[in-house]
Parts: C-alpha cells; structure tokens; sequence
C-alpha cells in the first residue's frame, strides 16, 4: 500500500516529509502540476503532490486534474487523502475545524472530468453515491478523535467553479441544498479517484466564514492567518495516520 498527499491551498510542501525522489511525470492526459515526490513520513514511503503546482500558481480551475491523479497512480499510489482550505457554511464548520466530508455537490463547469472520454473506449458510468471511501475516512477519523481536534465527522462539500469567492446568496441556495463547506477543488479529483479506482478521502481546513456568514468582508490575510495556524497540526495528523 501507498499512500499519497494531495496538497491544497496551504500545503505546497509538507514540512515533516523526507524527500527522497521527485519525479518528473508525464501522463496521456498532459503533465501534473508538480513533480510527484517519493518521500518518507513517520518512516513509511509516501508520496506527494502539490495541487495547484510548486509554488502555487495555478487556480482552481486551471488545475489539470486528469494529470495530476494518473500521475500519482503511475508513481504507485494505492490510496489518496486530499487536504484543503474550506469556507464554513454549517454553523459548527468555525474557522480551524477540520471536516472529513461523506458527500459532495458539483457547482463546477467547463472542467475535464473523465478519463472515460475516448471515442473508441467503452462507455463507462462510474458509481458515486459515495464519492470518499469509507475505510480511509474513518482512518482519518480515527485519529482526529485522538488528538482531540476541532473537527465535524461528516458533511457535505459544495465544489464551486471560482476563483472568485461566492456572493451570500450563492452560499444561501448551497446551505439550502444541504452544503456544509465550500471549496473549489474537490470535483473533478474526486470523480477521477473513483474512475482509476483509487480509494479516496479527504481533509477540509475551515479557514474562514464562506460569504454572507460573517459581518466582515473575506480577506486573503484572514484565510492565511488560519491556515498558519491549522496546517501544522493537519501534517501531524498525517503523520499519525501513515505510522498506523
Ligand atoms: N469559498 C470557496 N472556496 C474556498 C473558500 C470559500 O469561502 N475558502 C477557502 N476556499
């Protein structure tokens, strides 16, 4: 088994990673947005990728998510835990929480979301009723419980297109629909997991109040004030779950 990191917003190089390797990948689908690095955390092999490029330069939507998951499954990933920087929609999803979402709902459009696209291949509908698996999720459960952190055991992910932040009445309808953070990466990584099927979870840092759920505007010195803070402790508790 290999586990791999997908770093988000924030997370572009994990501090507590032995670097060993980092490979320069390509994939039929184009290149990832970094090299994939083929490292060591609490001394087992991991590997890492950063989402949005080493330094962080691409936006959401600019990702090459297609890339970025064969490029992983081509370096040996056998399971996947994603980590990134949420806005709080539910009233319990405070800034510094961490969620380990069950459920997600696109907003997103325009992005390439199939490797089942060729026009000579089979036709192929993959299952989502439950876009995370449930063995790592409840890994990952196991030890936010432990360290006793800010946390909410379920929710559900609204992944919208960006880059720009949503206006209150966006956030409204998604709360109506049953969202609990927002975000604007988890789709289509998550779908191309299930496509190559690779067992997938992941980690959402809350770094601010989503839009319309606080009096103040949202700042960029805000989400990274948070995010300072937060992201150590989610590369411990990585950590922790690699060493299991
Ligand atoms: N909306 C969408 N994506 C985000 C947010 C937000 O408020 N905060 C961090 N990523």
């Amino acid at each position: 088994m290999t586990l791999a990191f997908i770093g988000g917003t924030g997370l572009t190089q994990m501090q507590n990673l032995i670097q060993h390797q980092r490979l320069e990948l390509d994939t039929p689908w184009g290149r990832p947005a970094a090299p994939v690095v083929r490292g060591e955390l609490s001394g087992r092999p991991v590997l890492f990728l950063a989402r949005h490029g080493d330094p962080h330069v691409l936006l959401p939507h600019q990702v090459n998510y297609r890339a970025n998951m064969a490029a992983l499954k081509q370096a040996g990933a056998t399971e996947i835990v994603a980590v990134n920087a949420v806005g709080g929609i539910h009233s319990a999803a405070q800034s510094g929480v961490v969620v380990v979402p069950d459920q997600i709902i696109d907003y997103t459009h325009g992005r390439e979301t199939t490797y089942f696209d060729q026009r000579n291949g089979p036709v192929t509908h993959v299952d989502f009723s439950w876009p995370f698996d449930r063995a790592l999720r409840e890994r990952l459960l196991a030890v936010l419980r432990e360290a006793n952190l800010p946390r909410l055991e379920s929710g559900v992910y609204g992944a919208t297109q960006g880059p720009r932040l949503e206006t209150a009445a966006e956030i409204a309808r998604m709360e109506r629909d049953g969202c609990d953070i927002v975000g604007m990466t988890a789709m289509p990584e998550a779908v191309l997991a299930r496509e190559l099927e690779l067992p997938y979870a992941m980690l959402s840092l809350v770094v601010n109040p989503a839009a319309g759920k606080s009096h103040t505007e949202i700042t960029m010195a805000e989400i990274e004030a948070v995010i300072h803070a937060g992201m150590g402790a989610v590369c411990e508790l990585l950590a922790t779950l690699v060493a299991r």
